[in-house]
């Protein structure tokens, strides 16, 4: 584990990256970083990374063969206008986690994530779990593309004085992190906005430490039914009948939350959708073992607050999936048709 941070609000600018260089690499040669006045500069290769508004812009292109579709530009540029999922004007630490707690499995994850744990969550958009997160003395580092909802990020963590919450821009197939450096990677509904889901989670899942864990979140194939009915009729009714979305409609939240939900569900450029057994090949195809997911793949086993999300569980037989699967048509549409999966890098052999 890491130790405690010393950085100040006003100090912010790489100071993290200067004392854990061993964290970091370059995204495209693998080398050493280090901080300059406004700039992280690669000292294998001498490229310079800008640092803007105090964010380090750790981004590199893809470099796929020009026949492969890439989607990258085109989310970025859909959430530099969009940042997701943004905050409510009144938002501050404590009601961020009084309302992070309220919900079943952020409280879960905040109960369940060792203090002292390094987290990484990989399209962190505007940062409230990262945040949320970092409140309990965990290091938690928040990456993501676009530079809109990082800076609503730093303003939160600096505004709320949340020291162990750190925020770059990185591409999630390019990581400017050294592989199996987290107990925990985080990607919670981005694979699902690349071109290639397999290939960020093949990315991703380099960067957690033999016995760590991954935990990704993906639109369901059956349980998005509802949300592409309703955008089928929003776009032919001119998006009215909002109220059919109870997310879009809540006038307890700000316009602007309402409005990036509504854009992120209805307006997206790119999704795709998938299933757990899809997701449990990944697990096979880079040598992690299932541990968990919600919903779990057994029909009626409900999770309430005594579920050990960490903690291996059966995995259904396909027969109990497509159980589940089918059930998700029904209950799907309360979060936007979405499930999770928790899996672990087996410990290295000794
Ligand atoms: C739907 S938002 C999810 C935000 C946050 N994880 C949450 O659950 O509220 C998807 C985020 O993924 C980011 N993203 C998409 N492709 C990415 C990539 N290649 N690398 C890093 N971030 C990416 C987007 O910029 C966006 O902020
Ligand atoms: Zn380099």
């Amino acid at each position: 584990m890491i130790e405690p941070s010393t950085e100040s609000r006003s100090g912010a600018r790489g100071r993290f990256l200067d004392r854990h260089p061993d964290l970091f690499c370059c995204p495209g040669c693998g080398g050493r970083l280090a901080t300059g006045e406004a700039s992280v500069l690669c000292q294998a290769c001498g490229h310079r990374f800008p640092i803007t508004a105090e964010i380090p812009q750790l981004f590199w292109p893809n470099e796929w063969d020009p026949t492969k579709d890439d989607v990258t530009e085109r989310m970025k540029s859909f959430y530099e206008a969009n940042p997701f999922p943004n905050y409510d004007d009144f938002d501050s630490a404590g009601t961020l986690l009084d309302k992070a707690r309220r919900g079943l499995f952020a409280k879960l994850l905040d109960d369940q994530i060792p203090f002292g744990a390094r987290v990484i969550e990989c399209g962190c958009g505007t940062g409230q779990l990262t945040n949320f997160l970092s409140i309990a003395n965990r290091t938690v580092i928040g990456v993501d593309l676009c530079m809109s909802s990082l800076r609503m990020a730093l303003d939160f963590k600096q505004q709320n004085g949340l020291e162990r919450a750190h925020f770059y821009q990185m591409n999630l197939f390019r990581p400017s992190f050294k592989p199996e450096s987290f107990d925990l990677v985080i990607s919670n509904g981005v694979l699902h906005h690349t071109s290639d889901p397999f290939l960020g989670f093949q990315s991703i899942a380099r960067l957690v430490r033999p016995g760590g864990f991954i935990l990704v979140g993906l639109y369901h194939r059956y349980g998005r039914l509802a949300t592409d009915l309703r955008r089928a009729l929003f776009r032919l009714s001119h998006d009215r009948f909002l109220f059919l979305d109870r997310h879009a409609s809540d006038q307890n939240v700000s316009r602007e939350k309402r409005r990036s939900w509504f854009m992120d569900q209805y307006k997206n450029p790119h999704e795709s959708k998938h299933t757990v057994g899809e997701v449990v090949t990944w697990l096979y195809r880079t040598g992690f073992e299932f541990v968990n997911s919600v919903p779990k793949t057994m029909p009626l086993s409900p999770i309430d607050e005594s579920e050990r999300l960490f903690k291996p569980q059966r995995l259904g037989s396909g027969l109990e999936r497509l159980a589940v699967n089918l059930g998700m048509i029904v209950t799907g549409h309360r979060e936007g048709g979405f499930f999770i999966v928790i899996a672990r890098k087996p410990a290295a052999k000794t």
